[in-house]
């Protein structure tokens, strides 16, 4: 096959199939089954993703995973990742050290549309793995925070060991960029947490909130949406100011193999990220 062929480019001029070197320059634990990992390209060339991407990561003779972008563009030429060791691929992932090369392909998919929520309130809600690809959105509010107005992010985990990005979290709870509120499900005895304890959707009725005037953006496990959207409403907000990003079952990660399709929507092109009223009445969408 030729290298033409071979990094066959969409009309956006993104190479679709054909994987880019990148080197690892640093991996950090953040939770016993979670790790952070920091790349940059071979070839120095910027990544070009936005907030709310994914990249499709492949290992060498073990495989290929769809994994969400967790770093802000307007903080390098590097991009990070929140893996969770949850099978084939991500398993090797945890092997990975500083200096080991992987291959990239993207950035892919639709992403959290800044330029649209430029002076609106943003609420940024996300559970558990959740907060991957919604810390890309964090860090660049923080960096144009001058674009927004009020800024609340909401983040629920199962237990205190589960939270992800502790540092961060406890750096955005003390910022005045942001009202930050933690929760988290349960805490087994001898876990050390002094602030709510519940499910997530608790921290949404105290909230005073302009409907008209602000964009809710929700990512994380699925039973998480339908509970969190209930609330949403109950405040006013409409569909088309809440925006969800969905996971599905990905193989091409390109709108070639059908694996991702919700109804007429592939997943992995028309989103992941979508507004509620592009699939609120989607078959098995929420
Ligand atoms: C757009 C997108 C973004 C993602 N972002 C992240 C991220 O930031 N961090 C992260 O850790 N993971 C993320 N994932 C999930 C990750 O791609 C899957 O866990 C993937 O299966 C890991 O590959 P693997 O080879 O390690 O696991 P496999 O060995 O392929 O699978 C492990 C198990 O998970 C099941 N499975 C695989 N994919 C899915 C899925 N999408 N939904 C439900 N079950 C599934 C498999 O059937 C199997 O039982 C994302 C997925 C998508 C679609
Ligand atoms: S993952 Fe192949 S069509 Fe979406």
């Amino acid at each position: 096959m030729s290298t033409a062929a071979a990094s066959k480019a969409d009309d956006r001029g993104l190479v679709l199939y054909r994987p880019f070197m990148c080197r690892v320059e640093s991996v950090r634990d953040l939770t016993p089954s979670e790790k952070l990992f920091r790349f940059v390209r071979v070839d120095g060339q910027p990544f070009g993703h936005k907030p709310g991407q994914f990249m499709q990561v492949s290992l060498l003779g073990i495989g290929e995973a769809p994994i969400s972008v967790s770093s802000s563009p307007t903080r390098g030429d590097y991009l990070e990742m929140g893996v969770r060791n949850a099978g084939t691929l991500t398993n090797a992932m945890h092997e990975l050290k500083p200096g080991d090369t992987v291959g990239l392909r993207g950035p892919f998919g639709t992403f959290f549309d800044t330029e649209g929520m430029k002076g609106r309130n943003l609420l940024l809600i996300s559970g558990g793995c959740g907060l991957a690809p919604m810390r890309a959105m964090i860090q660049y509010v923080e960096d144009c925070r001058g674009d927004f107005a009020d800024v609340t992010i909401l983040y629920g985990a199962k237990s205190p060991d589960d939270v992800l990005y502790k540092d961060e979290l406890a750096l955005w709870q003390s910022s005045d960029k942001f009202d930050c509120r933690l929760t988290v499900d349960a805490v087994p005895g001898g876990a050390c947490w002094d602030t709510n304890v519940g499910v997530i959707t608790k921290l949404i009725p105290p909230l005073a909130i302009a409907p008209d005037k602000t964009t809710a953006i929700i990512v994380g496990p699925p039973i998480m949406y339908r509970f969190v959207i209930i609330e949403l409403h109950k405040k006013g907000i409409s569909d088309e100011n809440i925006v969800v990003s969905l996971e599905r079952y990905m193989k091409c990660g390109v709108g070639k193999c059908g694996h991702c399709t919700i109804e007429h929507l592939y997943c992995c092109i028309d989103g992941p990220v979508f507004t509620l009223d592009q699939v609120a009445g989607l078959r098995g969408a929420i």
